[in-house]
């Protein structure tokens, strides 16, 4: 297994739909796709159920998929490559360092898949949904962007509810079980490695799509509850 993990870490820039931490492609992703179509990015994506299922249902926006983890993008590179999707790419980066790896306004839109969820609240600021990420969010997007988040972690959906309305966003297309609600499309239905598992074990999936209109700093102390388990 650690052998596995080991090949597939040192071989994933063998693919050529595969980037680790490439500076050079700042504000040249379009030059990369060789088109004008839309960029939207998958935050955390793992093995990339996601930009995979989306790359092969809207074949004119581009996607890339970007995690920590160059061993888990290893199989997605590998079956976008296999199946020959040209408009999905994976690279090796923090999320945390996303403006350095995006111009300004250069994407259309991003989703945050199952995000790790930092039940600590003084882990709160590393959440992806946290105003740190997002100030970090509003420079890389176009304006009206769209930001889509799933999670079945229901404190850190309801945190992040609170958060985002403390910082100003406004909040229309939200739900607490997306597979029997009425925003279940093809996009949003696609489901990825960890919805998979919850899913089979009986969880609902939370689900908002927002944009960053209206986005300021909260006011001080509203990040820094701990993510409560609900009574
Ligand atoms: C719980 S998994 C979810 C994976 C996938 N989105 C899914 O739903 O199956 C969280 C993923 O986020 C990645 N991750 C966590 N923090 C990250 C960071 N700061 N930058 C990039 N990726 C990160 C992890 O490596 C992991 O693959």
């Amino acid at each position: 297994m650690a052998r596995k993990k080991s090949f597939r870490k040192d071989d994933f820039l063998n693919f050529p739909n595969a980037f680790k931490e490439d500076h050079e492609k700042k504000g040249k992703w379009k030059e990369y796709f060789g088109n004008d179509y839309p960029l939207i990015l998958e935050l955390g994506c793992g093995k990339g159920e996601l930009s995979f299922g989306l790359a092969e249902i809207c074949p004119d926006r581009n996607f890339i998929g970007l995690d920590l983890k160059s061993d888990r993008l290893w199989v997605a590179a590998q079956r976008a490559a296999e199946a020959g999707l040209k408009n999905l790419a994976y690279q090796r980066l923090d999320i945390g360092q996303l403006t350095d790896f995006f111009a300004v306004g250069e994407v259309d839109g991003i989703w945050i898949t199952f995000p790790d969820p930092y039940p600590k609240s003084k882990r709160a600021p590393r959440r992806l949904t946290h105003y740190r990420f997002l100030s970090q969010y509003a420079e890389i997007l176009k304006p009206g962007g769209v930001i889509e988040f799933k999670t079945d972690n229901f404190e850190l959906f309801e945190w992040s509810r609170e958060h985002f309305l403390a910082c100003g966003l406004t909040l229309d297309h939200l739900t607490y079980d997306l597979h029997h609600s009425e925003l279940l499309t093809p996009e949003t239905g696609i489901k990825t490695y960890y919805e998979q598992r919850f899913l089979k074990m009986g969880m609902k999936i939370n689900y908002v799509r927002f944009t960053l209109e209206g986005l300021h700093e909260p006011p001080p102390d509203s990040d820094s509850d701990e993510i409560q388990s609900p009574v």
